[in-house]
């Protein structure tokens, strides 16, 4: 193989661009030509490509965001379309492609490995729902940002005596919010994979005032209710609590990498580009038990990944 493309798609994530700079430096290293493709699917549509060395990538290691650009394009999932990209790549004397992205990304990374096209996955979203990987590049990162907002919140909500409602991102999973409430001491802590029940929450509100504690930490992922919402179902039942709400939005999808993202980033692209070099094709490069590992792309979107039920456990008791 000596000519293989590499994208970035979906939600932008933090370590993005490091795990681009791997493959571009590596893809050198080892002697095949790297064309990147701007704009995610809609540039392998439009041909969008532009060949990259690694003095082409320097200085992004530390930066957030993708300087390939990225997209989402919904008629990516036409047959039509998918027959294009790879007429497109082909045309080029493109003989790979590394997708980096998320698990919207990914079946569209499945749809050209199927459609015979050799492909390879990096698992990257700040969301951390792709099945088979422990982490998804951009993740820690994300949490990081989420928890270092929660502990600023945490003043004035101890200060005022105020119940705070901070809602972090993951439209479908919890990890986010399960991740930064633990580790950011909340008090309750709502994601999508579990049920909760509002009375009971403010019960244990009500016990909490009477001991004299006044103040009250929350942490909602959006996909499982919205902060505001969740406001106006807490004062159904405790009408006088004094609450406010912290959607923290986009500051989790952007900014430095951390050290984690960084590493991981790296590796994973060295072991894109290693995987379509050594013949494999239609996976995902994730970690695993602290081992870059490869795994089935149509395990990593098909399987259900849950959250840590421990973690979850763990973080009710720490909370009394
Ligand atoms: P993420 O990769 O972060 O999960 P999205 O879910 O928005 O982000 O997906 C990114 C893009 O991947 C979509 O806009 C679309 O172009 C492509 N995509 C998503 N699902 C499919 C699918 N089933 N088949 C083909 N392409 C898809
Ligand atoms: O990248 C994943 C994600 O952050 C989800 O958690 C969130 O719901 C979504 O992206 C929102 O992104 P956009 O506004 O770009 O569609
Ligand atoms: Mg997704």
């Amino acid at each position: 193989m000596k000519r293989i493309a590499v994208l970035t798609s979906g939600g932008d994530a933090s370590g993005m661009n490091a795990a681009i700079r791997s493959v571009v430096r590596v893809g050198y290293v080892r002697g095949v030509e790297i064309i990147g493709v701007y704009y995610g699917y809609r540039g392998l549509l439009t041909k969008d490509f532009h060949p990259l060395l690694p003095r082409d990538v320097s200085g992004i290691l530390e930066r957030g965001g993708t300087i390939l650009r990225t997209s989402r394009v919904p008629d990516f999932k036409l047959t039509e379309n998918q027959e294009k990209a790879i007429k497109n790549m082909k045309e080029e004397g493109i003989e790979g492609l590394i997708v980096i992205g998320g698990n919207g990304s990914q079946s569209g990374n499945l749809a050209l490995f199927e459609k015979g096209f050799p492909t390879i996955g990096i698992a990257s979203t700040i969301d951390n729902d792709l099945w088979g990987t422990d982490y998804t590049i951009g993740f820690d990162t994300a949490v990081n940002t989420a928890i270092n907002a929660i502990d600023k919140i945490r003043d004035a909500a101890v200060s005022h005596g105020r119940t705070f409602i901070v809602e972090v991102m993951g439209r479908e999973a919890g990890f986010i919010a399960l991740d930064a409430g633990l580790a950011g001491g909340a008090d309750f802590i709502l994601v999508p994979e579990v049920k909760f029940d509002i009375k009971k929450i403010t019960d244990n509100m009500r016990e909490a005032f009477k001991k004299r504690k006044m103040h009250h930490l929350i942490v909602c992922a959006e996909g499982a209710i919205h902060a505001r919402d969740l406001e106006k179902k807490i004062k159904e039942y405790m009408p006088n609590v004094e609450t406010r709400v912290s959607v923290l939005g986009y500051i989790q999808r952007g900014g430095a990498p951390t050290r984690f993202d960084r590493i991981i980033a790296s590796e994973f692209g060295q072991h894109a580009v290693d995987a379509l070099l050594s013949g494999e094709k239609g996976k995902l490069v994730g970690i695993k038990d602290n081992k870059i590992t490869l795994i089935p792309l149509k395990d990593a979107i098909t399987k259900q990944k849950t959250i840590d039920k421990s973690l979850y456990k763990l973080a009710e008791e720490v909370s009394v």
